[in-house]
């Protein structure tokens, strides 16, 4: 018997795309740390989002426009240290791709260079289609992101549901078709009808991986904090939990705090 571990596939932005057409569901979800992206690669996820999300929950500010590109590349690289399997996307934060294209490419260049992640994820459609262009013919991979896009929240004006309006529905559909064209490999929708996230799903041959946005779509992504119970204020519908940390943490560090005080810990076994 060989004591050599199996060699670990990478996944792929091709692997993503056989995966929708043989129609096996894709899984996502968001890390910004070492130590959790190594638990959630070790669980087998598909694709890890460092998403600009680490705004509000690494960094604890109300939206994700302050976080900066240097952040970014900081918990990116963090992640990438800790995966051998899950592609690793990294969201371009707010301010560093809508001007022009030349600072969306020199952003993106710098993720790729400075963090060794896998492709980059941007939002919106027709607007910024140089700017997915040019990173495009750079040969990096560009995962979209339409329906509700935080970093447009204070012209959304609120984070709910968007495109249920049959114009902004249109134009939702046109824009999946112009990221498709353009050459993403993939399109995250947040927050739509799910009618609506399956018509894009079909109408378009790229995976589309959703959020709030039903079961119609090739893969889903949940927040890391949201899904275990970290954050539990946040409580929209579609948000399934798989786990209550917020108290198991809370009745660890209570435990750890009693036997500080009450002298149990440490006992003659945990000394030198
Ligand atoms: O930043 C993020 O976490 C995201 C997901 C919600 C898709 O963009």
């Amino acid at each position: 018997m060989s004591s050599q571990q199996p060699e670990i596939r990478r996944v792929t932005t091709h692997q993503l795309q056989a995966m929708k057409q043989r129609g096996e569901k894709i899984s996502m979800l968001t890390a910004y740390d070492y130590s959790m992206a190594r638990l959630l690669d070790g669980a087998g996820i598909d694709v890890i989002l460092v998403g600009d999300s680490a705004s509000n929950v690494m960094a604890g500010h109300e939206t994700t426009l302050p976080i900066t590109l240097d952040n970014m590349i900081y918990h990116a690289s963090s992640v990438v240290r800790a995966v051998k399997r899950a592609l690793v996307v990294i969201d371009i934060p707010f301010g560093y791709y809508q001007s022009n294209s030349s600072k969306a490419l020199r952003s993106a260049i710098r993720i790729m260079k400075e963090s060794g992640a896998h492709a980059v994820k941007m939002e919106g459609g027709i607007e910024i289609r140089d700017s997915v262009e040019r990173i495009l013919t750079a040969g990096v991979p560009v995962m979209g992101h339409l329906g509700l896009t935080p970093q447009s929240i204070y012209k959304f004006g609120t984070y709910t549901v968007r495109a249920r309006e049959e114009k902004e529905a249109k134009k939702l559909l046109d824009d999946a078709r112009i990221l498709e064209e353009c050459g993403c490999f993939s399109i995250v929708l947040e927050k739509i009808p799910a009618d609506l996230a399956g018509q894009v799903a079909e109408s378009v041959s790229i995976p589309v991986i959703g959020i709030g946005a039903g079961g119609g779509v090739d893969g889903q992504v949940l927040v890391m904090q949201d899904m275990l119970g970290i954050t539990k204020e946040f409580k929209p519908r579609f948000l399934r939990r798989y786990a209550d940390l917020d108290q198991i943490v809370t009745d660890a560090v209570s435990h750890y705090i009693r036997d500080i005080k009450s002298g149990d810990f440490p006992n003659e076994k945990e000394e030198y």
